[in-house]
């Protein structure tokens, strides 16, 4: 017996498909994930659990939904409570889209929108970012192509963006959300990186407009990821929908990690700012090993654990990072694993210790200049 159509053309990610075949002695600078402790108001929370450990509401535990709420500066009605944003992400677009309907995403982009995009039957279609400006969003590119595709029902944004560590000015998220609400399309905006940045807080889509969904997630800023809790904050309009797909795909985040996150989230004013001091390490420890190495000056991202680098010119960048991982035994994704905009680059992920950035950059160097 075969398996659904639907899933023909999906495998495993391509980022652990390369970060799984690699050596075993290996630099991992290919996932995305933190490699600093799970924060200690976390630990504490999932050791107390204690008593029956039942299913909970399917929008989330009240407790959290509210502080998600207050942390966003919106009612607790306006949030939904999902395994993972990764949750939000499935929800929304099983609920919104279907065969014949097209979803608007980033190129280069999460290699997880276009896929989910085909899960549901639609078609993803891409939008270019400002490639100048370090792939910042373009408010004028977005729209065009909202014009140019009229099947459109529904658009992500994400800023501070995986895999470039491009932002978005609030004068552009405005611009943007004012199309899609003039359309009717749904605008997703994909903010799980905002709390990791390197000194000046990105603009969210609710800076800018009332108008749109916000995700947000632990698994970066918060750095629990295997807690899988995150959110999406907006117009029960929007969120209704997509709580029945959710329900009646996992019922409802699990309760002790909606706890632990409520934990974190209570203890922002200690987790957040550890998080950034972890990024900022790893990041000087990858701007210093690269100027010794490279003799060149790096700029950070605008947020993200992500540097988004160019190759060395008339490379095939899948052989090349094939090389990387297998000659030079440091791992880097592709960046055609990220659409096609990502193919003269690879993503480099400095969430790995600062120690493992410096010897991957050494052993990188041993390669960069060796056709
Ligand atoms: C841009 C982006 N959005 C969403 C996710 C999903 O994260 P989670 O489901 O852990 O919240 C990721 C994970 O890497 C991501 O990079």
């Amino acid at each position: 017996m075969n398996p659904a159509t639907r899933v023909n053309a999906i495998g495993l990610s391509p980022i652990r498909v390369f970060s799984q075949g690699a050596p075993a002695d290996a630099i991992p600078m290919g996932l995305g994930e933190p490699t600093w402790a799970l924060p200690e108001p976390a630990r504490k929370a999932l050791a107390a659990e204690k008593g029956p450990c039942g299913y909970g509401p399917n929008a989330g535990l009240p407790e959290l939904r509210q502080a998600v709420a207050q942390w966003h500066g919106a009612d607790a009605e306006e949030v939904l409570i999902t395994s993972g944003s990764e949750g939000a992400l499935f929800s929304l677009l099983m609920a919104w889209l279907g065969p014949g309907d097209e979803l608007l995403v980033p190129d280069p982009g999460f290699a997880a929108y276009p896929i989910l995009a085909q899960l549901t039957g639609a078609l993803a279609v891409t939008y270019p970012l400002c490639r100048s400006e370090r792939f910042r969003l373009d408010a004028k590119a977005f729209v065009a192509c909202l014009e140019a595709h009229p099947k459109v029902k529904a658009a992500i944004l994400n800023h501070p963006g995986n895999p470039t560590g491009g932002g978005a000015s609030l004068e552009d998220l405005c611009a943007v959300a004012e199309a899609c609400r003039q359309r009717g399309i749904l605008l997703i905006s994909d903010e799980v990186y905002r709390e990791l940045h390197f000194g000046t807080r990105p603009a969210s889509l609710r800076d800018a407009n009332s108008y749109g969904i916000v995700l947000g997630s632990m698994s970066k800023g918060w750095a629990a990821p295997g807690l899988r809790v995150g959110w999406a904050v907006g117009d029960p309009q929007w969120l209704t929908p997509a709580r029945s797909i959710h329900a009646f795909a996992v019922t409802a985040a699990a309760a002790p990690c909606q706890r632990a996150a409520l934990a974190l989230l209570e203890a922002s004013d200690e987790v957040l700012p550890q998080g950034r001091r972890e990024i900022a390490t790893r990041w000087a420890a990858l701007a210093s090993a690269w100027q010794e190495y490279f003799g060149a000056i790096l700029t950070p991202p605008a947020g993200t654990f992500y540097h988004w680098l160019p190759l060395p010119v008339a490379r095939d960048p899948m052989a090349f990072c094939l090389r990387l991982r297998d000659e030079a035994k440091v791992v880097l994704v592709p960046g055609t694993a990220f659409g096609e905009g990502g193919r003269a680059f690879a993503r480099l992920s400095f969430a790995a210790r600062p120690e493992q950035i410096r010897e991957g950059v050494r052993r990188m160097a041993t390669l960069w200049g060796n056709p």
